[in-house]
């Protein structure tokens, strides 16, 4: 399985440090949605889904979380514990997220709006999608 993660420069002076990101510059996509995760209870793990079209850069800006990811074929532990990484997710990648700090602040950057419709749950289904495409994409 192929993990792309995503080092973003830090401007930093003797104030402190800030980091920019930017559509089609350091982010490789569009940007159409901003959400973050924060105050996660003692032991939750959510996500438990894929998109179909979807792409995502997670960025935890403080604390840490690990993401548990999964093409079907591979599984990976990846924890996020520096604001300076981000963990790009694309199209078809089952995801749970877990292990919290408390104090993690999760901030994932979105190619699209919000859309029930592009959610796949149900690992299953899942199962299923990941191996037709293979199916199609052969010789290709
Ligand atoms: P949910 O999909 O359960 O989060 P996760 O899969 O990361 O554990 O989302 C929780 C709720 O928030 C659910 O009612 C859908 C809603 N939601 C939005 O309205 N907009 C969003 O961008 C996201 C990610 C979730």
């Amino acid at each position: 399985m192929e993990i792309i993660t995503l080092d973003f420069n830090i401007k930093g002076d003797d104030r402190g440090s800030l980091i920019a990101l930017e559509q089609n510059k350091n982010i490789p996509f569009n940007i159409k949605r901003v959400y973050y995760l924060f105050d996660t209870k003692s032991g939750v793990r959510r996500g438990f889904h894929a998109h179909h079209d979807l792409e995502q850069v997670l960025i935890v800006v403080r604390g840490s979380c690990k993401i548990h990811l999964d093409d079907l074929y591979q599984t990976r532990e990846i924890l996020l514990d520096n604001p300076q990484k981000g963990l790009y997710i694309g199209p078809l990648m089952w995801h749970e997220m877990y292990d919290f700090s408390d104090d993690c602040v999760l901030l994932v950057l979105a190619s699209y709006y919000y859309l029930e419709e592009d959610y796949i749950r149900n690992y299953d289904q899942f199962s299923e999608i990941v191996s037709q495409h293979k199916k199609r994409n052969v010789g290709k």
